[in-house]
């Protein structure tokens, strides 16, 4: 695996990919790698020919007081996952690499990027589209591997490449759970044993949604408040929020009468988690 920690050797990389007439597939991340980003690379190596990955902690999609300085970082098991994948290339750039001292352009996308997490999270989906913009500027990859866990995220990158005509496939890979049910995600590492048990009540509140919906429970206001007492319920637990929205728009829906996308945040002690679900009439 090659392992690019500069601008120029990653364009360096991807340009051969492309010289050979080479598919190229692209994973981005934050590194703390775990089944789920797995599972969109081995998606990546399914579908194309060479396959890059970016491990990068974005500052720009941190908030103030929010975990950029503890968020785990783990480059050397990362890094020997990535080779037993055997993807090809590893982008790995320092953020003075990835930002110009006095940058001052950011890509928005205007209305969603304040839906779901980005109004508790405010500048955090302008952070991610304006990374995500940069790295397929970067990699140009022809097609991107994101995860459904980040629903909102994929929308709203979706939204991007669209709005922008960026030359790139999105692929949305499914949610991937630990036994138990809890989504995999590299925040779990903050989580103590207590914390850890607490934290299955996000993914029990959706399920009691979707078998209430199952039962013939249209009504999205009565649904939502199904779900924030299974979470109110568990003690440490404290959502953020629990919406049923468009996939599409993000907007909240009255009645569920085609896909919708019921999304939830909350703390678990001081763990912000998230997960998600599809209903589908
Ligand atoms: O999903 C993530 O890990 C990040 O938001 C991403 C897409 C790598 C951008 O920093």
């Amino acid at each position: 695996m090659k392992i690019c920690k500069t601008i120029a050797d990653m364009r360096a990389a991807s340009r051969a990919a492309r010289h050979s007439e080479k598919r190229l597939g692209f994973v981005p991340t934050m590194g703390a790698l775990h089944e789920g980003h797995l599972s969109l690379v081995r998606a990546a190596k399914a579908k194309c020919d060479v396959v890059a990955v970016s491990i990068f902690v974005n500052p720009l999609q941190f908030g103030p007081g929010e975990d950029l300085a503890k968020y785990p970082r783990t480059f050397e098991p990362d890094r020997e996952l990535l080779e037993k994948e055997d993807v090809d290339t590893l982008f790995a750039p320092t953020p003075e690499e990835m930002y110009p001292a006095r940058a001052v352009t950011y890509v928005t996308v205007e209305g969603l990027g304040e839906k779901l997490c980005g109004r508790s999270r405010p500048g955090h989906f302008r952070g991610v589209t304006t990374v995500v913009a940069k790295l397929f500027h970067i990699v140009e990859p022809d097609m991107a591997f994101f995860g459904q866990k980040d629903a909102a995220q994929a929308t709203i990158v979706r939204r991007m490449v669209r709005d922008l005509n960026l030359p790139v496939e999105i692929v949305v890979c499914p949610i991937v759970r630990e036994p138990d049910g809890l989504a995999t995600s590299s925040r779990n590492a903050y989580l103590n044993p207590q914390d850890r048990k607490s934290a299955l009540a996000l993914n029990r509140a959706l399920s009691e949604v979707k078998s209430r919906f199952d039962q013939g429970e249209r009504n999205a206001s009565s649904l939502i408040a199904t779900g924030k007492q299974m979470l109110t319920r568990e003690i440490g637990v404290h959502p953020d929020y629990l919406e049923i929205v468009d996939p599409a728009t993000l907007d909240p829906v009255r009645e569920v009468t085609s896909s919708a996308l019921v999304a939830v945040a909350a703390f678990v002690g001081k763990t912000r988690l998230i997960d998600n679900i599809l209903l589908n009439p």
